[in-house]
């Protein structure tokens, strides 16, 4: 009630800081991971005045947030930013540093919005103006990177710059991909996404590896840490990857203590391997995949059909079928790196760095997952030093209603002329500046 009443109240007041809030945004994820081309999980994010949706990717590993303009030559997706229609954008003179023949853009600012609820109007991103066909080709419409850049960035990430200017109730997102209740949270961790004990770890940099962390390592089948010969696994999160990596040299595939009783395996020479599976009658049997992460003394099981195993495909063995664990290799930087199968099995936190406090990830169990009571019930081996500076949060007391442009209910809209805007409470509200905003045309040439 309160932050949406600040929305409204925002609204009548341009030009004046909103209080801090927090906002839960549905999350587009793929609904089971296949071998094939990944649908990464997407967020609309509205940009530029009047408000553009566009359904940028996702990325953990990294602070650049980019649109794909929408005169960009070969930007995969369907709702790229059109810097043509925004009266607020700004140039910034300045080409993006990581220029090339993949990819190329210019820097702007320009108003960017949270689902209506978090607004700022300043923000600094890439538009990208040409890509090469064959890069990224899976990421749609542009990026979020939602970690925050080492202090010597030259524009500073979306979340610092939220966070400096007051917008959000605390310096945290949260975040769930797992098809069931696919959600990102800004400014705050909401209960109803998790259950279980938010478990904090601090991260670091590992070389140019940014935020790292360290785990207790990887079980198997018999709960027994699967031997890497390396202490400490140093570890990232990438949600651009669609398997889990560990130290070559695995010894999961070919030990029954680790995979459990499986009738038979197909090893790759790239270090991949296939669990049989078979087609019957009632559909697709596929071998149970069991793997856990443990993380400061807390288990998190993967969840195992069409994640961490998954279906036939162009590039599995006939009758088997791929298990998403691979080997990292000297280039990788860490010894662990967890990709979508780790995040659709988790519930995560990103408390990110501010002036006193480093970055800390946090564990928790997606609320409603197939997990036991005492899974769920495990404690933290160590709480991390600076926990009462940088890990007390305040609770959000109830979960703001987000702008009518940032759903997809505007897909509804008849062109009667009129919009439906609601505040708190259902209430209606007036949409300032209606009759500004540009009658959208339906351009029969670009489908
Ligand atoms: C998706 O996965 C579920 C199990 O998680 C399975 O029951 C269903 O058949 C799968 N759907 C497709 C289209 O493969
Ligand atoms: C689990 O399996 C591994 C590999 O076979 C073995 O070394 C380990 O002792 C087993 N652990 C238990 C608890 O049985
Ligand atoms: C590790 O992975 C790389 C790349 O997939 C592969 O070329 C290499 O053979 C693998 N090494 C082992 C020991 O499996
Ligand atoms: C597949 O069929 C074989 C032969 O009937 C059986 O031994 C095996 O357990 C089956 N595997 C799965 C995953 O259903
Ligand atoms: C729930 O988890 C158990 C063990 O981890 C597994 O055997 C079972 O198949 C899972 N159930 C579903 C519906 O995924
Ligand atoms: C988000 O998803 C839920 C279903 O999981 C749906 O009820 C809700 O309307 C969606 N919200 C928006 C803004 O699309
Ligand atoms: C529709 O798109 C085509 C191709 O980009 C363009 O030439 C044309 O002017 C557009 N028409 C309208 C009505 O915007």
């Amino acid at each position: 009630m309160f932050v949406a009443v600040s929305f409204v109240f925002s609204l009548l007041s341009l030009g004046r800081c909103a209080d801090p809030g927090w906002v839960s945004l549905n999350v587009t994820v793929a609904q089971n991971m296949t071998d094939a081309d990944y649908l990464w999980s997407q967020v609309r994010v509205l940009i530029g005045t009047p408000p553009q949706p566009v359904d940028v990717t996702l990325n953990m590993g990294g602070a650049l947030f980019a649109a794909w303009s929408s005169d960009c030559l070969y930007c995969p997706g369907s709702t790229p930013f059109d810097m043509s229609a925004s009266s607020t954008l700004e140039p910034n003179n300045a080409p993006w540093s990581g220029n090339s023949v993949d990819g190329s853009g210019m820097w702007y600012h320009d108003s960017v919005s949270f689902g209506g609820v978090l607004t700022n109007s300043d923000i600094d991103f890439v538009s990208f103006q040409s890509m090469s066909t064959n890069f990224y080709s899976r990421l749609l419409n542009g990026v979020l990177g939602l970690s925050v850049d080492p202090p010597q960035a030259k524009y500073p990430s979306v979340l610092t710059k939220m966070w400096e200017a007051g917008t959000l109730m605390n310096p945290v997102i949260g975040m769930r991909l797992d098809p069931l209740k696919p959600r990102l949270t800004i400014g705050a961790l909401d209960p109803e996404d998790y259950v279980g004990e938010i478990n904090w770890v601090e991260t670091g940099s590992h070389h140019s590896i940014f935020p790292s962390f360290k785990i207790d390592g990887l079980k198997g089948y018999n709960g027994s840490f699967i031997p890497f010969g390396v202490d400490n696994l140093v570890t990232s999160i990438s949600s651009y990857l669609a398997n889990i990596y560990v130290p070559e040299g695995n010894p999961y595939a070919l030990d029954e203590g680790y995979t459990g009783p499986v009738h038979s395996i197909n090893l790759y020479p790239d270090g991949g391997f296939a669990f049989e599976c078979n087609s019957t009658a009632q559909g697709l049997s596929m071998s149970h995949v069991f793997l856990t992460v443990t993380i400061n003394g807390v288990d998190y099981p993967m969840d195992s059909a069409y994640n961490m195993i998954r279906p036939p495909s162009l590039v599995s063995a006939a009758g088997f079928c791929n298990v998403a664990l691979r080997n990292t290799t000297a280039a990788d930087d860490v010894d662990v790196m967890l990709g979508q199968p780790f995040l659709r099995s988790v519930y995560l936190a990103y408390r990110f760095p501010t002036d006193n406090c480093p970055g800390y990830y946090g564990f928790a169990f997606p609320s409603g997952a197939n997990r036991t009571q005492d899974q769920i019930n495990q404690k933290p081996t160590s709480t991390p030093s600076l926990s009462s500076q940088c890990l007390v949060l305040s609770q959000p007391t109830s979960t703001p209603s987000i702008s009518s442009s940032s759903s997809d209910s505007n897909k509804n809209n008849k062109g009667t002329g009129a919009f439906e805007v609601y505040g708190g409470d259902d209430e209606q509200v007036p949409l300032l500046d209606a009759e500004n905003l540009k009658r959208a045309v339906w351009n029969k040439t670009l489908t």
